[in-house]
């Protein structure tokens, strides 16, 4: 695909603007190689990152130096030992190294400065030795001690971005070179990042001459381990991302940094231009079976109370089983959500979305949403649609669904919603 096909046009801003209150407030941990800085794209990257940040997201960003170490060292006809900070370092390298990082993070703070934005160099990570591995003295590479999350949450709140290069230092002051995609794995774990996004200069992954653009953490683990010509940069900005999400990070994105608004288009483009690896969130979901009926009739019970849900019988629930899904933990049903694929037209509705009080405000709501919502498009549906009495702005805030009108009912459900009096609100989203 190119570029072109990406671009946001102006008439997409709406389309944008259903992410503002999903992201805002989120921190996006932005590892960009040393190659990228280097290149002409750079300065629209910069400006993709001042939308970010209009958009009260916040941004670490963090520089690799690889290309700028290899060239310093041709200028002054050395040898290093590794480039990218995964084998050892020697003394020579870790001081074209400590050059490298010096520059790329002048160039990175006085883009930033050009476009308005405030950002700091910090020590805000400590580094250790890796030591001896594989019988072999790493020297001077290292890896993360300790991340000081006080120190970045400050900087975060205080709308600074806080830039990072790949040389910590250790307990005692020493310098030490750690690989760039590592550190961002890490940081984006420690400050509970809601992305990790790679930003490279090399073409995105294909398997059997398609694009990758998403998949579960599990078959990225599956392809490392039988890809075996994975670009080596590549692999290690997948490995870190797998790490990540491993640990917590709901989703990492790798792309191509030389695509004209790569990082705009992968975070508010429903296709995306790179790879998004994303955790196995929906493992708790599952279809219902008839024995969940009398659970699911129990849970909602409280919803009907309060007259967020329409009334159901135990029976009636029974005898549309196949239309839910459900939430479970430890073999609890813990939620539910009620999906119906219409027969005219391509329109699906996601109703009777219901959470226990004690799991409320944990992301299940979001979750089952999600899920429902990829089961319609995987079954032909072009729209969700929800019709809701109290639950519109969770459904439009934090479900990123759009206002609409009873016009978006397909015909079946017009006579019913005129009928049973409640004056729901109706919200859709397209898929
Ligand atoms: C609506 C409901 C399903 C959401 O589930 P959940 O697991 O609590 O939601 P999540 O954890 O995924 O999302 C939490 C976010 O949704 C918001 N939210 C939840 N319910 C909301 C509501 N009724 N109105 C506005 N915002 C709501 C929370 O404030 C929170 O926002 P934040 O992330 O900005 O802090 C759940 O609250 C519920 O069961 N409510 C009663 C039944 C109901 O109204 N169902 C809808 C019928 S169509």
């Amino acid at each position: 695909m190119t570029s072109d096909e990406h671009n946001i046009k102006p008439t997409d801003l709406r389309g944008i603007l259903k992410y503002v209150p999903m992201f805002r407030d989120h921190v996006f941990v932005l590892a960009i190689d040393g190659s990228l800085v280097a290149h002409e794209n750079f300065q629209n990257v910069l400006l993709d990152i001042a939308v970010l940040r209009s958009l009260n997201i916040k941004v670490v960003l963090v520089h690799g130096v690889g290309h700028q170490l290899k060239a310093l060292a041709e200028q002054k006809e050395t040898a290093i030992s590794d480039p990218h900070g995964e084998l050892e370092t020697d003394a020579v390298t870790l001081e074209l190294a400590t050059e490298a990082a010096a520059m790329v993070s002048l160039e990175v703070m006085q883009g930033l400065t050009r476009n308005g934005l405030r950002c700091a160099t910090c020590n805000g990570v400590r580094s250790k030795e890796i030591g001896i591995f594989e019988g072999k003295d790493q020297l001077s590479s290292g890896t993360v001690d300790k991340i000081d999350e006080v120190l970045f949450n400050k900087l975060l709140d205080a709308d600074t971005i806080p830039v990072i290069t790949p040389i910590a230092f250790n307990r005692e002051g020493e310098p030490l070179r750690i690989n760039s995609d590592l550190l961002a794995s890490e940081l984006a774990s420690k400050l509970k990042a809601s992305k990790l996004i790679y930003m490279t200069t090399q073409e995105g992954l294909q398997i059997s001459g398609q694009p990758l653009t998403n998949l579960p953490v599990a078959d990225l683990e599956g392809l490392i381990e039988t890809t075996k010509q994975m670009p080596t940069r590549l692999l290690s900005k997948f490995k870190h991302a797998a790490k990540a999400i491993n640990v917590g990070t709901p989703r990492a994105h790798i792309l191509d940094g030389r695509l004209f608004g790569a990082l705009l288009n992968e975070i508010f483009d429903k296709v995306g231009i790179g790879t998004m690896v994303y955790s196995n969130d929906y493992q708790s979901i599952r279809r219902a079976v008839t024995a969940d009926a009398h659970s699911i009739y129990n849970i909602t019970q409280n919803g009907v109370r309060t007259e967020s849900l329409r009334e159901r019988s135990q029976e009636s629930i029974a005898a549309t089983i196949d239309d839910y899904l459900v939430y479970e933990i430890d073999g609890s049903i813990v939620g539910c959500v009620n999906l119906k694929i219409y027969d005219s037209g391509d329109i699906a509705e996601i109703g009777s979305v219901y959470v226990q009080a004690f799991y409320q405000n944990k992301g299940v709501g979001r979750k089952m949403v999600e899920f429902a919502c990829a089961e319609a498009q995987a079954r032909g549906s072009r729209r969700a649609i929800a019709v809701t009495t109290q639950a519109s702005k969770f459904f439009s805030k934090v479900c990123a669904f759009e206002e609409g009108t009873v016009n978006e009912l397909p015909v079946e459900r017009c006579e019913d919603y005129a009928q049973n009096g409640r004056n729901s609100k109706v919200l859709y989203l397209d898929l």
